[in-house]
């Protein structure tokens, strides 16, 4: 199963790669049997939201759209590098998790959050909501950084021990969840929905599976 680390900011001066790296050798080191993969929404470029149907109805007109649809289907798991801006999630991640519908239901999802006094904390919550809209799974734990700028040295993120652990228990709670809910998309899978070890990790489950009748 592919774990895939999502850069979100695209902006220019952004620190957003910086932490992407750490995390990704991190989660390369603590794979938990993940293959783990980075992904940067800069480079995807996407514009603003410019499809005219729906995107649960698959229907795409723009090649990068079929490129992000593709990316997203090929992953199992995520773990978004996640800025605050203005207390809340920064517009370039909600127009990328617009974009797809299909592609996210039922797949885990963590964050690294960061900015400054706030440590990403509202923006975190904020695309907790959003990935459940989708219904995608956000996993309870996460990684705040307050003051991540105080962390740099040119281009690389020094962690603190704390955060390290926080992101090693975040890849492990993944790893149970996209293991179960990778189960549960299997077609005609109903058996793994009884399966309990993910409650814990995922407490919004119960919602989401109401939702859709399960
Ligand atoms: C438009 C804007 C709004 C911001 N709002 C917040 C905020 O509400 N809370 C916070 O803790 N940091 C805030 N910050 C600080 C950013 O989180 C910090 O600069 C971070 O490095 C941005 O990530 P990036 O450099 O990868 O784009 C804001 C920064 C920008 C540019």
């Amino acid at each position: 199963m592919k774990l895939n680390i999502i850069i979100t900011s695209t902006r220019p001066n952004r620190v957003s790669p910086c932490i992407g790296k750490w995390f990704y050798e991190v989660a390369k080191q603590n794979n938990n049997g993940l293959q783990v993969v980075l992904t940067d929404l800069a480079e995807v470029n996407l514009p603003l939201l410019d499809e005219p149907y729906h995107p649960s109805k698959h229907h795409y007109l723009h090649e990068h759209t079929k490129i992000w649809s593709n990316i997203i289907e090929t992953s199992d798991a995520f773990v978004f590098i996640l800025p605050e801006y203005n207390s809340c999630a920064p517009p370039s991640f909600v127009n990328a998790i617009d974009y797809l519908y299909n592609e996210w239901n039922f797949k885990p999802v963590g964050f690294v959050g960061y900015g400054a006094i706030n440590g990403g904390r509202h923006s975190v919550e904020n695309a907790k909501s959003l990935m459940e809209a989708v219904m995608a799974l956000p996993v309870e734990q996460s990684v705040i950084i307050e003051h991540a700028v105080e962390q740099m040295d040119d281009d690389t993120f020094h962690a603190k021990d704390t955060q390290i652990s926080a992101a090693k228990r975040m890849i492990e709670n993944i790893a149970v969840v996209a293991s179960d809910l990778h189960e549960m998309r299997t077609p005609g899978n109903l058996e793994a929905v009884k399966k309990v070890s993910w409650n814990k990790f995922a407490p919004w489950h119960a919602d989401i599976l109401s939702q859709v009748g399960r």
